[in-house]
């Protein structure tokens, strides 16, 4: 790892060490196994292939001042994962199963952890996929979990510099009652086309409004999103959004800081009102908006070219957890010795 620039990593794909897998035969869930191997072998009807019969997760190790390396909130991905699970018919995995393999993963691939000085950490990528052949769309009698792991820099490539986001109604990542609160291949499929454009014209993301009604703001195509302003935390309920662990960490801290937290639905017009906007998850930290063009309006909503006080005090407290800099009240870390 002598090579490694550890300090412009970006949020790319990396070859590690090992991975982890365990399958799902005959009714249950078998031992975890540890493979360094970058391939899988699996059928060629297999449902994740046809069906996108497929869930994921995302989270992060960091390695502190003190050498330690910690994981953050590794039970809430354990859980959001068989949430999925249930959503798309697929059996769940063990919540200690989920936690014992992710240990493993990091304990596996240690070198891969990036020092402390480089303000990168080790990204831990869950899926679940359906192995067992079926052509008709139903779910799969095999499945295979796995873990693998890459050390990461921050998911838009300005970090905690600010950047554009873009409103186009003409793309939805999910249906008003369909699988975006799932993490899900599918959804991410099905963003991917405006994702692309959005690039191209210089946003780092699409933010997408509720696609029943296009009154209310939803969420980035890979972050939750929130408003601040009149000391009020201001972030979407909505059925069709991921439950971001972030935002759910991000309010807590809030709250303690002494802001208001709102969760409720956020119509498009209070875009005017707020101070300061961030997109916020495990990949994109908390990643400060400056502004929001609306394509269909040709319109822009402008929130100053620095991030704003709010979002850096949130970004440096949620860090300073994550890196072991101040006390984890919350029970959030777990430390691998
Ligand atoms: N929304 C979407 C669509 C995501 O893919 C993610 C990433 O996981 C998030 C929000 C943020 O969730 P979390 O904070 O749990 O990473
Ligand atoms: C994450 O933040 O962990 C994600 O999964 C977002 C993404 C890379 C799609």
């Amino acid at each position: 790892m002598e090579n490694t620039d550890w300090h412009n990593l970006g949020f790319g794909y990396r070859d590690t060490d090992y991975n982890i897998r365990c399958y799902y035969r005959n009714g249950q869930w078998g031992e975890l196994e540890i493979s360094s191997s970058k391939i899988i072998n699996i059928h060629i009807s297999a449902t994740s292939l046809h069906y996108g019969q497929e869930a994921f997760e995302g989270l992060k190790a960091f390695k502190g001042k003190d050498g330690k390396i910690r994981i953050f909130r590794m039970d809430e991905n354990a859980r959001r994962l068989q949430n999925s699970c249930e959503g798309i018919l697929m059996p769940e995995f063990p919540v200690e199963k989920f936690q014992e393999a992710v240990r493993l993963a990091i304990k596996m691939n240690k070198r891969f952890v990036p020092p402390y000085e480089s303000d990168a950490s080790l990204y831990i990528r869950p899926l679940l996929t359906g192995t067992g052949p079926e052509i008709g769309v139903k779910p799969a009698n095999e499945y295979l979990f796995m873990i693998f792991v890459m050390p990461v820099g921050p998911y838009f490539p300005e970090g905690f510099k600010p950047t554009d986001l873009i409103i186009m109604r003409k793309y939805d990542r999910t249906a008003p009652q369909g699988t975006g609160k799932y993490k899900v291949g599918g959804n991410y499929a099905a963003s991917m086309g405006a994702g692309k454009i959005a690039k191209e014209k210089g946003f780092s993301a699409v933010l997408y409004l509720d696609s029943k009604e296009k009154k209310y703001i939803d969420e980035c195509g890979p972050a939750n999103f929130f408003g601040i302003k009149n000391n009020t935390y201001i972030t979407p309920l909505s059925d069709s959004i991921l439950p971001s662990i972030t935002n759910k960490s991000l309010i807590v801290l809030a709250k303690e800081m002494g802001l208001t937290v709102e969760r409720r639905k956020v119509p498009y017009e209070e875009l005017e009102e707020f101070e300061e906007i961030g997109a916020c998850g495990t990949a994109a930290v908390i990643s400060p908006i400056k502004g929001i063009y609306d394509a269909d309006l040709d319109k822009w909503f402008r929130y100053g070219e620095k991030p704003g006080k709010w979002c850096t005090k949130l970004y440096n407290k949620l860090r300073a957890i994550q890196y072991g800099e101040e006390p984890d009240k919350y029970g959030w870390v777990e430390i691998i010795e």
